[in-house]
């Protein structure tokens, strides 16, 4: 077997085995298989795709090439949430605490950026001290302190995805129904979930922009993770304006703290609430504890007033500060300087401000997501290579949101910047991103569908 055959294969569009799977992601781990050789793999996989089982092989292989933790003693239910990529996407930075304050065990893997999109981990690490470098010794003792722990791919765990991730970022290889499925269930099912909820963006600033491929991506997850006994469901939610009103990552871990100290409103509150739900439903209806036994009903039916009152406790736990005070003790976990909460100033702040303004009179009918997450990776949040660092201070927040009427010249954003490299076509991408229309915009649903 070789790496050059494996590559011809996909490139001509057969399907791999799962011995050729293995031997590819084997070679990547253990450097016999180069990156130029893995990115042509990549690539010839973004053209021609992969069957069905033979992404269920692809993300098994991945799993494999780390370890799976195994928190059985743990006498709680275990319960994650993932997306598949967003602009302004900060929702796992509010709900990992917010359902361990309600009980849950929630063990985060996360990435990176990827393209256009932020990434949790990104954002984290834009909190001074906070480290996301955990050994899987150092995670567990983080689980059992405090409920929540939040890490990146490591050397130990989901190591292929580590790799790949890495290289899709800067391959023009994201866009990938088997890729983006194969990367995301190989993370989460080494984590030993009893359930998962994803949250499948659909629209401009998603990888998958319309319905019917994210309804793709989301049912191939939601069968992977049944196949491995996880209960897994999928929500679709409308990603085509940047959630909430920052995008970059400092900036957005203001706008969390923000979050949890109640102050919240917009399409981000839903977007949380309804993911926490499902979390919570899985985790307090769903997992059985018998005697020595945790079990998991993938196929119950499910209760919407059950439902609700999910929702509703969750609210009540923002409200109380609770959430907030678990937020605390994982900064304190993992060495985040707590002080952040009071004061706000102490995360990373842009040296230079510059306001965009509406180039015409009229509505807001919509804020382009992927204009504005581009805008942002140029002006350092994201990395255009994989070497580049990120400018945590960078990025743009949001004044007037979809709907408002606005006068030409009017300010609809600032954008935070140290480096003034990108600037001009930043600048050209925020200004456009406002689309602006002479009659206001319809309502635009934010959940769009519940597969599971
Ligand atoms: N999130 C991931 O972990 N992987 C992807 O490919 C996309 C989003």
């Amino acid at each position: 077997m070789n790496a050059v055959e494996i590559i011809r294969k996909k490139r001509d569009g057969e399907v791999l085995d799962k011995e050729e799977l293995n031997f590819l992601v084997r070679g990547l781990i253990d450097g016999s298989v180069p990156d130029y050789q893995v990115s042509a793999f990549l690539m010839a996989t973004f053209l021609r795709g992969m069957a069905h089982g033979e992404t269920v092989h692809f993300t098994e292989v991945m799993l494999r090439s780390g370890e799976v933790l195994d928190l059985s003693e743990m006498e709680s239910s275990i319960v994650d949430k993932h997306s598949t990529g967003g602009v302004g996407d900060k929702v796992s930075i509010v709900l990992a605490p917010l359902l361990a304050a309600a009980g849950v065990v929630v063990p985060m893997i996360s990435g990176r950026g990827l393209g256009h999109t932020g990434g949790t981990l990104d954002k984290l690490e834009s909190i001074p001290g906070f480290r996301t470098d955990l050994s899987i010794f150092d995670f567990r003792n983080a689980l059992w302190d405090t409920g929540v722990a939040m890490m990146g791919q490591t050397e130990e765990i989901a190591p292929a995805d580590r790799r790949l991730y890495a290289l899709r970022d800067v391959t023009a290889t994201v866009e990938s129904i088997p890729l983006i499925a194969s990367s995301i269930m190989s993370k989460k099912l080494s984590e030993g979930l009893d359930g998962l909820v994803l949250d499948v963006k659909v629209g401009t600033g998603a990888f998958m922009k319309t319905m019917e491929e994210a309804e793709v991506l989301a049912r191939m997850m939601v069968e992977v993770g049944k196949s491995f006994g996880v209960k897994t469901v999928a929500v679709l939610t409308d990603m085509n304006d940047p959630i909430g009103k920052a995008v970059g990552n400092a900036l957005e871990i203001r706008e969390c703290i923000n979050f949890l100290k109640g102050n919240a409103g917009d399409n981000l509150t839903d977007i949380v609430l309804t993911l926490g739900a499902w979390m919570l439903y899985i985790a307090e209806e769903l997992v059985r504890f018998s005697e020595d036994k945790k079990t998991v009903d993938p196929g119950a039916s499910i209760n919407e007033g059950k439902l609700a009152e999910k929702r509703i406790k969750l609210e009540g736990l923002i409200n109380s500060g609770k959430a907030l005070e678990k937020f605390v003790e994982l900064l304190e976990s993992q060495g985040g300087n707590p002080e952040i909460i009071a004061n706000p100033g102490l995360l990373p702040v842009a040296g230079n401000i510059l306001p965009v303004t509406a180039v015409e009179d009229g509505y807001i009918t919509g804020i382009d997501a992927e204009k504005i997450g581009w805008a942002a990776t140029l002006l350092g949040a994201g990395r255009l290579r994989a070497e580049d660092p990120i400018d945590h201070a960078a990025g743009i927040t949001i004044n007037r949101e979809r709907g408002s009427e606005v006068k030409r010249e009017d300010p609809v954003a600032v954008i935070h910047y140290n480096d003034d490299g990108n600037l001009e076509e930043a600048l050209r991408l925020v200004e456009n991103a406002f689309n602006i229309g002479t009659e206001p915009p319809g309502l635009r649903e934010i959940i769009r569908k519940i597969i599971q």
